[in-house]
């Protein structure tokens, strides 16, 4: 809800109060935005619920508020519609009002929140030695936009990238290290094994086919635990060497996120096991420590435990996740907690914020979520994988996405004889549009379903696309070079004017940023932002094709001037937002 919406439903609350006695000053006036613009701007519904309560007419009841509806510096004489919907319309004064105030403003009208407050996004946290997949891509592409709104409202993020640093995996991986590369366990910086990712095969090959293997794996993970110096030394080489890998992929997506990996809660694993038994809700399962969770059964309607020590005395996934939380209330004192994985751990994270609460471990003040997403899917709606059937290698994915953008780029210049552009031009618009696409296609979804990645579709120019709004972008500025105008010195006291039908639809799209924001923050969708910008693109095209800009007389030349502006900063911050750059020229 919006400063405006707000304002209404005071204004509302007021009318029904005097109309019926104060107990009616507190009833919900169901203010909505309007569905058809030819209904105004919105639409209060409340006289039709209270009919039966007050033994009245709706449309006698909606007649009594309006009477006593003070707006008239807001909005046109209210209407009462059908049975008893009260119509209302923003005036054009106001609307001009309005504008002109966030015009002058850098937040674009987007307040600070009231609130601000510690929030954790948990996201990316690929596995060491593991593929970097596109299941960890849109983990660090929502979580990454999922932070950068939060910021943006003024609260203080802590991006937490939750590393797979740390578990049995490294006695094996270790252990084939001392085989086949025994230097870089003695020598400073001399890890030289190649792709990480093929090591890890390799090593898991070694495991599988030799049972003395296994045993020294094995035992190598008890010299890890136990902090044996060689080994921890191997165990850092590996994290390293795969961070490095990591790294590259962050650079090219201009990601920022603090490594705090699983080892780090690892010294805080016993307590864990020891204070769930203290509040009597551990118990033995076939050697195992578990807490058996309520609503979750298997197929033999049997109730499910979730393990927190193993019957070989080790933690899993669970008891870190366990840990982590309780570290993030405690010491980082976190207000909510923003989980950002695949929706395949949604039962994970039940039974772990299931058990954290019943262990009272999570003060009423601070909320978890789980922010889930669906799966990548190649163009035949089955699981994305290369043509010979691989998994895809992250770094190859971008790497196309920007050749694609380039050859683009290319071909459309090759239409246009009077454009030559230097090669460092063609190749900074390529990575910027190669990479907002990818970034946009995926946060444009609604996160919750699985999508399909098509690359055609995500560079297409037209359509809910990155392409599509950088291109917006890119009008607004080509507007002003051609005006040779120079939009910050449009000046503090510029008056928009509103006169054309399309001047209007995209003034009140534009007054609606702080709604979507707010949404974004509350709900954890990005896609409602996506869906915002693509109309103010949709709205500033038609308000371009239908309201000349330079050509017109004073005051509308400045004032269109102002609006292309607005739209143009508002571009740029909601991309921003999103984790994607413009474009002056492209
Ligand atoms: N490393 C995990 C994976 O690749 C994701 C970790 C998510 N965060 C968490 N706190 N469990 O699936």
């Amino acid at each position: 809800m919006n400063a405006t919406q707000e304002q209404l439903k005071d204004k509302l609350k007021q009318a029904l109060g005097e109309a019926f006695g104060d107990e009616y000053a507190d009833t919900d006036p169901m203010l909505v935005p309007a569905s058809n613009p030819k209904f105004g701007d919105y639409q209060a519904n409340m006289a039709l619920s209270l009919a039966k309560k007050l033994g009245q007419k709706p449309r006698d009841i909606a007649h009594l508020v309006v009477d006593r509806l003070d707006i008239s510096d807001m909005c046109e004489t209210p209407e009462i519609a059908g049975p008893g919907f009260i119509n209302l319309r923003l005036t054009p004064s106001y609307l001009e009002t309005q504008l002109n105030s966030i015009q002058t403003d850098a937040r674009l009208g987007v307040p600070i929140s009231s609130h601000p407050q510690r929030e954790i996004v948990d996201f990316s946290s690929p596995n060491i030695a593991k593929e970097m997949h596109v299941g960890h891509l849109r983990s660090t592409i929502i979580g990454d936009a999922i932070a950068r709104v939060l910021e943006f409202r003024g609260h203080d993020v802590l991006r937490l990238n939750h590393v797979g640093d740390w578990g049995t995996q490294f006695g094996m991986l270790i252990s084939y290290l001392r085989e086949v590369s025994p230097a870089a366990l003695t020598t400073a910086n001399a890890l030289d094994i190649g792709d990480l990712v093929n090591f890890y095969k390799q090593a898991k090959k070694r495991f599988d086919e030799d049972a003395d293997f296994q045993e020294t794996a094995r035992q190598e993970v008890v010299r890890l635990q136990a902090g044996a110096e060689d080994t921890i030394h191997a165990w850092k080489l590996l994290c390293e060497q795969s961070r490095l890998e990591f790294q590259v992929i962050y650079d090219l997506l201009d990601i920022k996120v603090e490594e705090r990996g699983e080892s780090f809660y690892n010294p805080l694993l016993p307590a864990v096991v020891d204070d769930l038994e203290k509040a009597g809700l551990l118990e033995e399962n076939q050697g195992a420590k578990v807490v058996f969770l309520e609503g979750f059964k298997n197929r033999e309607g049997e109730p499910l435990p979730l393990i927190v020590q193993k019957s070989d005395g080790g933690y899993n996934y669970a008891t870190t996740d366990l840990a982590a939380l309780r570290y993030r209330i405690k010491e980082d004192k976190a207000k909510r907690l923003i989980y950002v994985t695949d929706a395949g751990q949604a039962n994970h994270f039940a039974g772990v914020f299931q058990v954290a609460n019943r262990a009272n471990w999570i003060p009423e003040d601070v909320e978890i979520v789980h922010v889930p997403f669906g799966l990548v899917l190649g163009e035949d709606g089955k699981k994305l994988k290369t043509r010979a059937g691989d998994t895809v290698r992250l770094r190859d994915l971008l790497d196309e996405a920007v050749a694609r953008a380039h050859e683009d780029l290319e071909s459309r210049l090759n239409e246009v004889e009077a454009r030559a552009e230097t090669e460092e031009f063609i190749a900074n618009v390529a990575k910027v549009v190669g990479i907002s696409a990818v970034k946009y296609a995926d946060l444009s979804q609604n996160r919750t379903g699985n999508y399909k990645f098509s690359f055609d579709k995500m560079l297409a120019l037209k359509g809910n696309t990155a392409p599509y709004m950088l291109y917006a972008y890119a009008r607004t500025q080509s507007i002003s070079r051609k005006g040779n105008i120079n939009y910050e010195k449009l000046g503090e006291n510029v008056k928009i004017i509103l006169k054309e039908d399309a001047e209007f639809t995209l003034a009140k799209h534009l007054l609606q940023l702080d709604e979507v924001i707010t949404e974004v923050e509350q709900e954890l969708l990005p896609n409602r932002l996506c869906e915002y910008l693509y109309q103010l693109s949709e709205k500033f095209n038609q308000f371009f094709e239908n309201c000349p800009v330079l050509k017109s007389e004073e005051p509308m030349r400045t004032s269109r001037l102002a609006l292309c502006d607005l739209t143009a900063r508002t571009l740029k911050l909601g991309l921003s937002l999103l984790g994607i750059g413009v474009l002056e020229r492209m």
